[in-house]
């Protein structure tokens, strides 16, 4: 059993698919272990995608990440980190698989609706940037 942290971005709630990306995740079989609605500060988000600190695109991407609430969940499943990913479908939505959120419903690299851990230890510090352990059922 594996978690991962997946985020609705700014835009997936602005389009109004929050039920619709949770749907996505319960139907393939994902349980939401924990979730909460948040309008991340400037900082929260910054040091979220520290990682990103470098490239072009960092100060952009923090612009949209507070430009509206987002949905934080923590979700539990078999080899969930990898799955979560398939079912979001590649950053670019031009090159997202056919069915995959992102190929539904982004509009660009940036505005690209989810967000998900990339690997075991990206999950382990993104679950608990937002997670307390005794809020994840
Ligand atoms: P995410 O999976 O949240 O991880 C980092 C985010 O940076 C990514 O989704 C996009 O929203 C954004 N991003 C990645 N590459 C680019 C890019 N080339 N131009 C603009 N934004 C990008």
């Amino acid at each position: 059993m594996q978690r991962t942290l997946s985020i609705i971005k700014p835009d997936g709630v602005k389009k109004k698919l929050i039920g619709a990306v949770i749907a996505v995740f319960e139907e393939a079989g994902v349980r939401v272990a924990a979730m909460k609605m948040k309008k991340l500060s400037r900082e929260e988000a910054e040091g979220f995608y520290y990682v990103h600190k470098q490239q072009p695109f960092f100060p952009e991407l923090v612009e949209f990440m507070i430009s509206g609430p987002v949905v934080l969940m923590a979700l539990e499943g078999d080899d969930v980190i990898v799955r979560n990913r398939e079912l979001m479908g590649a950053t670019d939505p031009a090159k997202a698989a056919p069915g995959t959120i992102r190929a539904r419903w982004a509009d660009s690299k940036q505005n690209n609706i989810v967000h998900g851990s990339d690997s075991v230890e990206s999950a382990r510090f993104e679950i608990g940037y937002f997670f307390a352990e005794i809020e994840i059922c």
